[in-house]
């Protein structure tokens, strides 16, 4: 199967013209054959990339999305619309959006029962924060499992076909200072994540690595079997740098 590489720029970059050079960049990588390379810009920059991502294989991606379809909701961005520019995966529940705008488990479920509802792939984030991690491997496994149960806890009525989970433990991500978890660290949890899964949802689902990814360490993670890929925030907003991310991990 392959592997799977997100880029998440999060809120970046902040001119069009830098957009779409940035864009432009990881299209132009070539020889991409065993990856599979998702670009999630922030919305105002999907209708502009939809183009350019006509028919190239580096696919768009959302970093988020409503749960409804429509209706009197202000400042929201619907699924229809997002499949209107073409976009074939959403980030959902990414932890950034939990801490600092408190989307909750529940909110997050019913995003991804609608997006899977309409063959959107998710990329549901789950991870512990350092407090957690910090007690053990054991909390931090149980923290997990417990944010699975919510967030698709309305998975088995539309089917998991469509689902990936990326596990980004919450102190390993760039943005909160932190530094990459041990690849050996993450592997477990990653194993656990499928076993569950495998279990609950009768699928092997794709389950990758978020936090802190870089091209030096991108190799460490992704060489396992178990990993499918990684999501990639901070080192994705280098040309340079993911272009070495994507050429590593081409290799595996
Ligand atoms: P990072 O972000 O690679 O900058 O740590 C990853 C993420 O938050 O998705």
């Amino acid at each position: 199967m392959k592997k799977l590489l997100i880029a998440n720029w999060k809120l970046n970059p902040a001119k069009v013209k830098d957009a779409t050079a940035l864009f432009a960049a990881a299209k132009g990588i070539k020889n991409i054959k065993e990856t599979e390379v998702v670009v999630c810009p922030p919305y105002p920059f999907l209708s502009l990339l939809a183009k350019d991502a006509k028919g190239s294989k580096v696919m768009l991606g959302a970093q988020n999305m409503f749960w409804e379809e429509e209706g009197a909701y202000t400042g929201e961005v619907s699924i229809g619309m997002l499949q209107d520019f073409g976009v074939r995966y959403v980030i959902i529940g990414h932890s950034e959006r939990r801490r600092v705008l408190l989307e909750s488990d529940e909110m997050v479920a019913k995003k991804v029962e609608l997006a899977l509802k309409h063959k959107l792939r998710v990329v549901l984030c789950v991870g512990e924060p350092e407090i957690v991690r910090k007690k053990g491997m054991r909390a931090a496994i149980e923290f997990v499992k417990k944010q699975l149960a919510l967030d698709l806890a309305k998975v088995e009525k539309v089917g998991a076909d469509d689902l990936v989970i990326a596990y980004e433990p919450i102190w390993a991500i760039s943005g909160t200072g932190g530094m990459a978890d041990s690849p050996s660290e993450a592997i477990e949890v990653v194993s656990v994540i499928k076993d569950v899964l495998s279990v609950k949802l009768k699928v092997r689902l794709r389950v990758i690595y978020g936090g802190s990814v870089t091209s030096k360490n991108v190799h460490s993670f992704v060489h396992y079997d178990g990993v499918d890929g990684a999501l990639v925030g901070g080192a994705s907003l280098s040309a340079k740098e993911f272009k070495k991310i994507v050429e590593i991990v081409e290799k595996i």
